[in-house]
């Protein structure tokens, strides 16, 4: 079977969950972290190299201060509970987005993790934190802007791979899957040039409720998909 090498999700629904629950919002991220530990075993197992959450966007940061402080709480915790966890399942910790925006705390803790599972052997996990697509494009357009005022490249030299390389995801492979939960259909500015290839899941699960088995059925169906990638198949 094909395994996909990379897989991306946007963990959506926690709210709701937690809303048809009669509880809070925050609840409901906390029964969502459950599922990130569910889902990163199931990656391990599996044997897929890299996974990436979208964990936290540019746009939430308008969200009731209340929910934002909670997130920012919840995250933290999470890295101190989970970072044993992280380092047992061999994955190294990777982040991308704003990280200078989220607590100074929290940034300083998700360094340290970093560092101590840079060397883990089995793959990459990468939360999307303070992450929007388009601010990434800038971030990138903005470093070869310098690069070519500095003249270390010249105009005539961007190409795809050199955007690529400027991109937060520059140690990354382009995702093969995106899976979006909750039944919401659209990208909610999450990797907006990385995704051109992917294949697309949607589910009407909510992200607390996404199981093992809905997460090794998805993998098995990406199995039996055509990637043309524009060419002809058979030809
Ligand atoms: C996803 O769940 C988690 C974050 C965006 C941080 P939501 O909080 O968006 O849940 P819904 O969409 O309101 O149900
Ligand atoms: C996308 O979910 C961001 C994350 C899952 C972190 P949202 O709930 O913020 O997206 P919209 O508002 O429904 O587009
Ligand atoms: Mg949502």
């Amino acid at each position: 079977m094909t395994i996909p090498k990379h897989v991306a999700i946007i963990m959506d629904g926690n709210g709701r969950w937690a809303k048809q629950r009669g509880q809070t919002r925050l609840k409901g991220h906390n029964a969502g972290a459950e599922t990130v530990e569910r889902i990163m075993k199931a990656s391990a197992d599996m044997g897929i190299k890299y996974l990436t959450l979208y964990a936290f966007s540019i746009e939430n940061w308008n969200r009731p201060k209340l929910e934002v402080e909670g997130l920012m709480q919840l995250l933290h915790n999470f890295l101190k509970k989970k970072r044993k966890l992280i380092m047992k399942e061999g994955y190294r910790l990777n982040a991308i987005g704003r990280i200078d925006m989220l607590p100074e705390k929290t940034a300083k803790l998700l360094e340290e993790v970093m560092k101590e599972s840079e060397n883990n052997p089995n793959g990459t996990l990468t939360f999307a934190l303070s992450y929007g697509g388009r601010t990434e494009i800038i971030d990138a357009t903005k470093q070869i802007a310098e690069k070519v005022a500095k003249g270390e490249i010249s105009v005539d030299q961007i190409d795809e791979q050199i955007f690529s390389a400027n991109l937060y995801t520059s140690n990354l492979p382009d995702p093969d899957i995106m899976i979006r939960t909750s039944g919401e259909i659209r990208l909610s500015n999450f990797l907006l040039w990385q995704l051109s290839y992917a294949e697309f899941f949607f589910t009407e699960t909510l992200w607390p409720d996404f199981s093992r088995e809905e997460y090794e059925q998805i993998i098995n169906t990406f199995a039996n998909r055509d990637r043309r990638f524009g060419g002809v198949k058979n030809a």
